[in-house]
């Protein structure tokens, strides 16, 4: 049977986790898998209908029943999406209901790039790579208002910076799955690197691992 390659790159918000990970799949000929969008689209479906985001038995419903189209929704990266996907995210029954979608997904030939905040610890703890990216918050702050101002959302820079804040405590404290490096993974900082440097590095250590 034809391998799976699965490349692992976690990180917090606007880290330049997904920058590097469509990178990573181009380069490498394998599929990309952007595993926010799950969450968000659980958080926006919720949203949508009313209902509470902290309510864990209707988010995991919700979560085990997803269809393709919720993950096209136009609100996905709105911030009180952003919030509520992070607060989805906590509930162990969102998580479970998401992860077999996550690892069908990397196993089918050829393999994927995920990225996300527990693909290297929880989804595929046996990737064959798995990278850490991050950087300070008033950087990544900077970077989330740049793309919402380029797509035409108003933005300000301070609050934006709270919210990630308040994201950052809440993925990083909760009891399933919180953001953190495996230990395995190479961390990178993107605090003062371009693109083409984050990239060149992560190559040099997944072409090291043999691929
Ligand atoms: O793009 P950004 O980094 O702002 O967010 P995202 O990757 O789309 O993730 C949105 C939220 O979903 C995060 O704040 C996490 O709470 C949650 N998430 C998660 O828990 N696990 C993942 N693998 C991916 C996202």
């Amino acid at each position: 049977m034809a391998r799976a390659r699965v490349i692992a790159v976690d990180g917090p918000a606007a880290s330049g986790k997904g920058t590097l990970a469509r990178r990573l799949a181009t380069h490498y000929r394998l599929s990309f898998l952007d595993t926010g969008k799950l969450y968000r689209a659980v958080a926006a479906r919720l949203l949508g209908a009313g209902l509470d985001p902290n309510d864990a038995v209707v988010a995991a419903e919700i979560a085990a029943s997803l269809e393709p189209d919720d993950m096209d929704r136009a609100d996905l990266r709105s911030e009180r999406v952003s919030q509520a996907a992070s607060i989805v995210a906590a509930h162990p029954g969102v998580r479970s209901a998401l992860l077999n979608y996550q690892r069908r997904y990397g196993r089918s030939p050829p393999g994927a790039v995920l990225d996300g905040r527990d693909i290297g610890t929880v989804v595929f703890p046996d990737a064959e790579a798995k990278i850490f990216v991050t950087a300070s918050l008033e950087i990544r702050a900077t970077r989330r208002v740049k793309q919402l101002r380029e797509k035409g959302n108003k933005a300000i820079e301070s609050r934006v910076l709270e919210e990630m804040a308040e994201r950052d405590a809440r993925d990083g404290s909760r009891e399933v799955a919180p953001l953190k490096p495996a230990d395995d993974a190479l961390v990178i900082d993107t605090t003062d690197l371009g693109p083409d440097e984050v990239f060149h590095r992560a190559v040099g250590f997944i072409d090291s691992k043999g691929g």
